[in-house]
């Protein structure tokens, strides 16, 4: 992960940008309840899927294989998180101030981040609030190299 350079809030991703990634990039279509194939995820480990049955997700695999899929919108500003990252403990990391997210129950393990965002009693608070209204989590299962929404027809 690269940083601005005196990016004071500390920022998931490359940008100039003044507005968290609130838009959706571009994302991935699902077949049915077939989400993604696994070789369609970059090192980033997560996108956005867009399902007839509950709109956009955010859907990846954790670094132990398991994979999930949780609702699309961090809960500080309202980036999509589908356009953050996995972390190597297997949170899911918003790219805008890098909270990090439990995928399992959808809590927030740790607030924003930055010289602004990271200030202790603020990020804490965010947490707080963000585990008031955790993310959706949904079920999900990892089939022929790909991830899917478990339970129904195919
Ligand atoms: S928008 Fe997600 S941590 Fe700020």
């Amino acid at each position: 992960m690269t940083h601005l350079r005196n990016d004071p809030h500390g920022r998931g991703v490359e940008t100039a940008g003044l507005l968290p990634p609130v838009l959706h990039g571009h994302p991935l279509q699902a077949t049915g309840r077939r989400l993604v194939d696994v070789d369609q995820l970059d090192e980033r480990r997560v996108t956005e899927v867009n399902t007839p049955e509950h709109g956009v997700l955010a859907v990846g695999l954790k670094p132990d294989g398991s994979p999930f899929a949780v609702s699309n919108l961090c809960r500080h500003q309202f980036a999509k998180l589908g356009r953050g990252r996995v972390t190597a403990d297997g949170c899911l990391q918003c790219p805008w101030h890098r909270a990090d997210y439990d995928v399992t129950d959808g809590t927030m393990t740790s607030g924003p981040k930055g010289r602004i965002f990271g200030f202790k009693p603020y990020s804490w608070a965010i947490k707080t609030f963000g585990n008031i209204a955790p993310l959706r989590p949904f079920p999900v299962e990892l089939r022929d190299g790909a991830i899917w929404l478990a339970g129904g027809p195919s």
